[in-house]
Order: C-alpha cells, then structure tokens, then sequence
C-alpha cells in the first residue's frame, strides 16, 4: 500500500469470515483498488493498522499465506473499540488498511536450520505464515516443530487445519490447553506449554525458536529453551506494544532506542538482553 500521506489507509473488503473461537474471527481481505492489491505483499510477522473510520486503528499481524496474492487475513480477538468494531462486520463491508509494517521473522537467517515454533492464544496468527512459508519452500528447512498452547481446547485457533499442517513432511505438532471443560473430548496434554519442552526432538544447537504469545509464557519458554542449550541469537520473539502511528514516527511502542513497530515486532532474545530496558 502507498500513497503521498504514510497515514492514509486503503479501502479493504471482507470477502470471508471464519468463527475460530467465542472471541476471534480469522477475516479474510482484498483491497478494493486493484493497483494497490497487486502491489501488496507482506513477510510473515508483519503487520497492518487496520482503520475503522470514527472508532480508530489497531495493528494486527497478518495470518495468511504470504504466497496468496489475492488477499490476506488477520485474526483478530474482540478486545475493545477497533478489534469490537471490526469483528461485527459481514462480508463485503469495507474499511482501511495501511501496512504491511514491521520487520517479521528472519526467514532469510533461519533457512537450512531445524524451527521450532512456539505459540501461545492469539500468538499462533503471525506464525501461521511461517507454516505456510516452510510448506511452500520445504526443502530450503530443517525439521518443523510447532508447540502451541491455548486455554481451553475451543480456544485452539485453525483446529481446521492441523491435519494438513501435520502432513507437512518433517513436521511434528504438539498441542496444550490450561483446562479441559467437562465432557469435552481432547487427546492432546494439559498443562502449560513448557510441559511440552520435554517432547522437543530438535537440537538445540541447529534450530531457530520462534515464540509469539503472552509475555509470560514467553519468559518461562526462554528460560528453559536456554537451560536446554538453545542460543540467545536463535530465539527470536515477537513483540506486542501498544502502537498509535506504527512508522515510527509516535514513540509509544519503543523499548529503550527500539521501536517495536519499525525495529520490531520481531527481535531476538540476545537484541532484547541488550537493550536498555528490561524486557521480563
Ligand atoms: C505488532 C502487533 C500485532 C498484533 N497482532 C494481533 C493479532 O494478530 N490479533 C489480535 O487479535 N491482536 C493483535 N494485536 C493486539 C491488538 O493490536 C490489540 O488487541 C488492539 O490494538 C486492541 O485495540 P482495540 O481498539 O480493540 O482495544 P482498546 O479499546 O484500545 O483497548 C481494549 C483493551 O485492550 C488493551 N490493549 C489495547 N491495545 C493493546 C496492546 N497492543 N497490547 C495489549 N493490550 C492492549 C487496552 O489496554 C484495553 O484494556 C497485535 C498487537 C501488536 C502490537
Ligand atoms: S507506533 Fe508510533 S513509534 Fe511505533
């Protein structure tokens, strides 16, 4: 997307709607401007200000296949005015856009090497474009390992899709919910998704760990991934701070010199460890 005014959004349609969970919707977009779609290409991690006129901007992660030049998705959980306003519309509504913005996952650094994904809640949506990226490029990776974790088994995002991510070659999923409600069927663990550390195969000394979930999860998973030998340089998190103008121009989402929005989302845990600011 690019226009004279980096703060103008483009108009985006929503041409589907899927109902993950009581409180997300994954939604699926196309840019009303045919120039501006066929310019659009996003890397995995980044993500958009999604505009909703007379409410305000939001960013999001961008949850789509990155090879899909047609449209893109966001998944998006019902928290407040924007992500409110937003999740009630139907298909064919508009409302803006602008991005792609931020610097995603260091697919360029991590190729050849084992990944291991670990995901919590809403954090799987920005590493749902890696899995796509690593299936469509399979042979230029390692092993896929993808550890996710979610509150209660209907909170598990893309349940439709675990199937196919399982047939990837190479590819293990392990799955973790904190609860399982009475008479709800779940086959997977309980517990916390560092209870799945165990299960891990890969070596830590020839794997990338991308984490993306609350920052509690993600201190404990650091923790521990360092305890198993894993390196600092390779453990790359993805960052959530409230953002307003998501150019770096605000100042509201930096941590120490960093902006989260230009710099970031994604840094590594060796990156985090030096900057001025304590992280967790
Ligand atoms: C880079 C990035 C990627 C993101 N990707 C996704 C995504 O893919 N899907 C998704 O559902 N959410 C994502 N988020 C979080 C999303 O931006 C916030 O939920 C959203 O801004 C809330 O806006 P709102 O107007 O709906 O809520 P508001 O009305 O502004 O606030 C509602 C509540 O949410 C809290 N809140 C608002 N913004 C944030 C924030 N950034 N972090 C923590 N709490 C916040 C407020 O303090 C308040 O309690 C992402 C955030 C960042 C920074
Ligand atoms: S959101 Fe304004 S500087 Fe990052």
């Amino acid at each position: 997307m690019s226009s004279s005014n980096p703060y103008m959004p483009s108009m985006v349609k929503i041409i589907d709607v899927t109902e993950e969970t009581k409180d997300t919707k994954t939604i699926k977009l196309t840019f009303v401007d045919d120039e501006v779609r066929n310019k659009f290409s996003f890397k995995p991690g980044q993500f958009n200000m999604l505009t909703v006129l007379g409410v305000g901007e939001a960013p999001l992660s961008i949850s789509s296949d990155p090879g899909e030049k047609e449209y893109f998705s966001h998944t998006i959980r019902r928290v407040g005015n924007v992500t409110g306003a937003i999740t009630k519309l139907c298909v064919g509504d508009t409302f803006g856009a602008r991005g792609p913005y931020g610097n995603g996952w260091p697919m360029d650094k991590i190729q050849d090497k084992n990944i291991l994904i670990i995901a919590g809640g809403i954090g799987l949506a920005p590493l749902r474009p890696v899995i796509y990226s690593i299936k469509n490029e399979r042979e230029n990776y390692g092993k896929m390992e993808i550890l996710y974790g979610a509150r209660t088994p209907g909170d598990c995002l893309y349940r439709r899709e675990y199937d196919e991510w399982k047939k990837i070659p190479h590819t293990r999923l392990l799955l973790t919910v904190d609860s399982v409600p009475e008479g709800m069927e779940w086959e997977h663990d309980v517990g916390v998704v560092t209870l799945l550390f165990d299960k891990i195969s890969l070596n830590p000394t020839e794997t990338a760990v991308l984490i993306c979930g609350p920052e509690i999860m993600m201190k404990f998973s650091v923790q521990k991934l360092l305890e198993m030998g894993f390196k600092d340089k390779d453990i790359y998190l993805s960052m959530e701070r409230r953002m307003n103008c998501g150019i770096s121009k605000c100042g509201l989402c930096q941590i120490g010199p960093k902006f989260v929005c230009q710099d970031g989302p994604v840094f590594s845990y060796f990156e985090l460890c030096n900057l001025t600011e304590k992280i967790f």
